[in-house]
């Protein structure tokens, strides 16, 4: 089974893409052959400073790969790194209605949020739907606002071979919909643009004054508490065994006990769980040249892909 997903290099890595997006990312690769690409081309639709797209991408690379992608198992690869996805797209514009675009609801919020309504945004989902098929995917698993994506991707794949012969594989969206959303300390969905982050490699120092001023309700130290309802605990839960949830639990009902408290024993395992990663980052940054090379050979793996598949478009199509 071949497997596929992209990642947009956007901003510093937090907690909830860790849990939401790469943990879930990383395990697959050991339930098939894995393609994991650095979605630079797409990021041009949002990103408009050249230093910050180099910065970001450099940082997605070092992030993955310090939290235990294996380079051996997966081809992770940047997306210009194989440019035959560019010309794939332009071969699938020509079977895309117009129609299916403007449904896209990432499209339209994107627009609602004040981006300018370009050309590249708007084919954002055929450079998408190039980067599934160039490989041809089995699955491709993404958060739920992808999943139209996909759809989309299906739907040109399935038009391509109905009017050209069969060329791609009908690709599956795997949705990760058991993967909770994460609080941030403010108790909403933590992201990078609520400012509300706890980030996996920033300072240490900062990241423990920022634990320190998760939002908690008003009880007393002395009141019996409800673990359910406290974004410390929720935090905890991501880390902790059942056993260690179940004795701070317990802890919170006897009263007694004040957030602090919980919020040390946070801390504490947040901390550990990400140190190995943590000193594997600073290690890597040391080898920018191992990490330019790990790129390297997985858009070589990915090239030689990209390449079948693109000429046998080229030849249904009729340009070859
Ligand atoms: P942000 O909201 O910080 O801008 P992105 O939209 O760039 O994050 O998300 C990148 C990936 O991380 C997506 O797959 C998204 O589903 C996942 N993700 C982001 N925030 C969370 C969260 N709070 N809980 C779970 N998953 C998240
Ligand atoms: N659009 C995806 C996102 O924003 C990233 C992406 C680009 C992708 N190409 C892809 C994901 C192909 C899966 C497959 O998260």
């Amino acid at each position: 089974m071949r497997i596929l997903s992209g990642i947009q290099p956007s901003g510093k890595l937090h907690i909830g893409n860790y849990f939401g997006m790469m943990r879930p990312a990383l395990e697959l690769q050991e339930q098939g052959e894995a393609f994991l690409f650095i979605a630079d081309y797409h990021a041009l639709t949002t990103v408009s400073d050249p230093e910050a797209l180099r910065t970001g991408v450099r940082d997605v690379a070092l992030d993955f790969l310090a939290c235990g992608l294996n380079p051996e198992k997966t081809a992770f690869y940047r997306q210009s790194d194989v440019p035959e996805v560019t010309e794939l797209s332009w071969l699938l514009s020509v079977v895309t209605p117009m129609g299916l675009l403007e449904r896209c609801h990432s499209y339209k919020d994107k627009l609602a949020k004040g981006l300018e309504a370009n050309h590249g945004l708007f084919a954002y989902p055929v450079l998408m739907a190039a980067d599934i098929l160039i490989v041809q995917s089995d699955v491709v698993p993404v958060g739920r606002d992808q999943k139209q994506h996909v759809e989309v991707t299906r739907d040109l794949a399935a038009k391509f071979n109905h009017a050209y012969g069969t060329v791609f594989k009908i690709p599956e969206p795997s949705i990760r919909d058991d993967v909770a959303v994460v609080p941030g300390i403010d108790g909403e969905k933590m992201s990078k643009s609520y400012g509300n982050t706890l980030e996996i490699f920033g300072n240490e120092g900062e990241i423990k004054k920022r634990v320190m001023r998760i939002v908690t309700d008003s009880r007393t130290l002395e009141e019996a508490k409800v673990p359910e309802e406290c974004n410390v605990f929720k935090l905890f839960g991501l880390l902790a065994t059942e056993a260690q949830q179940q004795e701070l639990a317990e802890k919170y009902r006897a009263g007694g006990m004040g957030y602090g408290t919980a919020k040390k024993a946070f801390l504490e395992l947040l901390t550990d769980y990400f140190r190995p990663m943590r000193e594997k980052r600073a290690e890597l940054e040391q080898h920018m040249d191992y990490v330019e090379e790990v790129l390297r050979k997985g858009a070589e793996r990915a090239r030689a892909e990209a390449r079948t598949t693109l000429k046998a478009a080229r030849r249904a199509i009729g340009l070859e």
